[in-house]
This record gives C-alpha cells, sequence and structure tokens, in this order.
C-alpha cells in the first residue's frame, strides 16, 4: 500500500550508547510532535536491531536493518540473514543501497535475490535505485534506474511486488550535500511509476512507495516530499540528529 515514510539509515555509525540515546531522543520528540499518516522508521547497524525494534514498537515507530544475507542459513560468516532480522522484530530492509553496490560489489542478479530473501520472511525491502554522475550528465539516468528495477524487481509476483518499497537515491547526491532539485526528483520518481505500471500494471504503480534519497535534510524535505510522486525520504546524515530527522519526518 502507498504510504508515506520517512527512514534513517543510520549506516556505519553510533556506538551502543549512542544508538540507545538516539532512539529514546526519537521517541521524546514524537510524543509532542507525531506526524499524521508517516511511518517512521530507523535502520540501525545489525548490531542494534533487537534494540532498536524494541524502543521502536513501544514508541510508534518502525526499525529494519541496512542489509541481508542472500543465502537462508549456513556457513556464511560474518553474514546476517533474513531469518535472524526479522526475529529482532525489525519489519523492514533497505536493500541495493548504492554503498553496498560500489563498496562491496553487489550488483542487480545479487539484489534480485536478497529481495526475494527479504520477502519470503515477511521483510519490506526498501529496494535503492540511482545514477551515477556520469551517467546523469551523458543523460543515461533514466535508462541505468530501469534497467536496476527490472533486473531486481521484475522476476516478483504481483502480490510479492505490493510488498516493496523503491527508494531513488541519485548517488551525486548521498552525503555530498548536493540534493536532487524537486523537479529532478518528481521527474525520475514518476519515470520510476511508468516503469512499473509497464510491468505491473497502473493500480500496482500508483501503491508503490517511492522515496528520495540524498542529501535530503530539514531544510530542503518540504519541496520534495511536496511533489506527487514523492511519498517520504531516506535519510542518511540527518537521520543521525533526532531534531533533523523527526523535522524531516513532519515536513509532509
Ligand atoms: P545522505 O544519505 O542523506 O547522507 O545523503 C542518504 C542515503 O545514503 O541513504
Amino acid at each position: 500500500m502507498r504510504k508515506k515514510i520517512v527512514a534513517g539509515n543510520w549506516k556505519m555509525n553510533k556506538t551502543f550508547n549512542e544508538a540507545e540515546d538516539l532512539l529514546f531522543d526519537i521517541a521524546d520528540l514524537l510524543k509532542n510532535n507525531r506526524p499524521a499518516d508517516v511511518e517512521i522508521l530507523v535502520c540501525p547497524p545489525a548490531i542494534y536491531l533487537e534494540l532498536s525494534a524494541d524502543i521502536a514498537h513501544e514508541n510508534g515507530f518502525s526499525c529494519g536493518a541496512q542489509n541481508l544475507s542472500q543465502h537462508e542459513a549456513g556457513a556464511f560468516t560474518g553474514e546476517i540473514s533474513a531469518a535472524m532480522i526479522a526475529s529482532t522484530g525489525a519489519k523492514y530492509v533497505i536493500v541495493g543501497h548504492s554503498e553496498r553496490r560500489t563498496y562491496f560489489g553487489e550488483d542487480d542478479v545479487l539484489l534480485a535475490a536478497k529481495v526475494s530473501q527479504a520477502l519470503k520472511h515477511e521483510l519490506v525491502p526498501v529496494y535503492c535505485c540511482g545514477e551515477v554522475l556520469a551517467e546523469r550528465e551523458a543523460e543515461k539516468h533514466f535508462t541505468v534506474v530501469g534497467e536496476q528495477i527490472q533486473k531486481a524487481l521484475f522476476h516478483l509476483t504481483a502480490e510479492e511486488f505490493s510488498r516493496v518499497v523503491i527508494a531513488y537515491e541519485p548517488v551525486w547526491a548521498i552525503g555530498t550535500g548536493r540534493t536532487a532539485s524537486p523537479a529532478q526528483a518528481q521527474e525520475m520518481h514518476a519515470f520510476i511509476r511508468k516503469v512499473l505500471a509497464d510491468k505491473f500494471g497502473q493500480a500496482a504503480a500508483e501503491e508503490t512507495t517511492i522515496l528520495y534519497g540524498g542529501s535530503c535534510n530539514a531544510a530542503n524535505a518540504a519541496e520534495l516530499f511536496a511533489n506527487p510522486d514523492v511519498d517520504g525520504g531516506l535519510i542518511g546524515g540527518a537521520s543521525l540528529k533526532a531534531e533533523d530527522f523527526v523535522k524531516i519526518a513532519s515536513s509532509f
């Protein structure tokens, strides 16, 4: 179902005590300032998932992981399975973040398997797509994003696809302070919805939540979220400060 989501991707930040403080700060701020109809999601490092899921659920927000293994279980040292994530109470998992693609060599074939594995264990995959700067400058951004979606999501059944959230994150905007303009975000989100409509039908495309990510912050969230095809944000740096994060969640 299409809904508004503001998700915080903490990446590899925060020690245990810092994570706990941030979670309670978010919970405190939400007590007085809970945006209506917005799902608020924190995606901490996996080691804090159980803690985060507990605090999140007690305080009316949600918790997700940043990555998962494509394998079910077994001899995969250092990996974390979908079943393990689900067993902590986490409900979401980010799949295919550009940092996973760039630094850990994750490609669309692998990501297709990760998406399926997440769905198998009733986790909502937040599937990330987005072009690098050279691709945008060469005007290949629609082709690149279209292919990322096709290769990692088109194997899904209609029922499986209905549980997927998409995050468009232009790589040149991630952590750079250079955000996509509201028009650039809207243009790409509308394109993604069209790609989805061609495959899964117009109704399914309309029901899909498509988040924007990349230097989204408390100052620019409102103009990004005002676009008809932007259903919220996947927030990196600005999600590490409770006040900024909750302000972004209140920017619809
Ligand atoms: P940023 O990161 O908000 O720090 O640009 C977004 C992301 O990587 O999800």
